[in-house]
């Protein structure tokens, strides 16, 4: 029965850090791995869901994906697919900063010291949150290493999300590259669970079950 659970549902969903580059060999990026938005598509495919994936060309995806290394890709190819998801799982780690100048050949070292100046990315979530339609159902994630509950209900109000998924990065045993993760959801209507630590497989498939139940709520079925 579990092979038909989310048959007719679409995904979106994004994985990996993005990567932002200063010259043709550098970038600047996070310590996501792109594990638990894998987990989701495991997930999603067990039960007869279908998904697309978006994620930096780094990331080991064992499914076809479309790529997008910067946050600017991103947006643009989470702009090309949003419209024909249900859910979208936005567990990329989105860099919040970009070098402001691009060299476009590589920086050749010299004795000074050398300045990258940063400008702010484009937000993904809030970029896309003016279009969303009432049916869909969007999930979004905060990594935080402090004040995780007051950060997450400021991410889930401003980014118009139908529930937030936050861990806490100060643990080293759980989260980023690691098997194992430990999450609080917060959802819009108020309501918070906690999943203890467990396989980020297992914590993949009891935060699909959340939203699958918001979008059948919303559908009325
Ligand atoms: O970086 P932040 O903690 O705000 O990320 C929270 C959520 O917002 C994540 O789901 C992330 O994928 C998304 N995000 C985004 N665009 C950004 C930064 C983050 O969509 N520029």
């Amino acid at each position: 029965k579990s092979r038909e659970e989310y048959k007719n549902i679409n995904f979106l969903i994004t994985a990996g850090g993005t990567k932002e580059y200063i010259d043709p060999v550098r970038f600047i990026s996070n310590k996501s791995s792109g594990k638990m938005g894998l987990a989701f598509c495991d997930s999603v495919k067990k039960r007869g869901g279908s998904f697309r994936l978006i994620c930096p060309s780094s990331v080991e995806a064992h499914y076809p994906a479309v790529f997008a290394d910067t946050a600017g890709d991103m947006l643009a190819r989470v702009n090309d697919f949003i419209s024909e998801c249900d859910i979208l799982i936005m567990a990329a780690a989105v860099a919040d900063y970009k070098p402001k100048k691009y060299f476009s050949s590589k920086i050749k070292k010299n004795n000074g010291h050398m300045c990258v100046d940063l400008e702010k990315n484009p937000d993904i979530l809030q970029e896309i949150s003016g279009y969303k339609r009432k049916n869909q159902v969007f999930v979004g994630f905060a990594a935080e290493s402090d004040n995780l509950q007051e950060n997450a209900l400021k991410k889930l109000k401003d980014k118009k999300l139908d529930m937030i998924v936050a861990n806490d990065i100060s643990r080293k045993d759980i989260g980023f590259d690691s098997l194992y993760n430990e999450v609080t959801v917060f959802f819009a209507d108020g309501k918070v669970e906690h999943i203890g630590k467990k396989r980020k497989s297992e914590i993949a498939e009891d935060i699909l079950n959340f939203a699958v139940n918001i979008f059948k709520n919303k559908k009325g079925f």
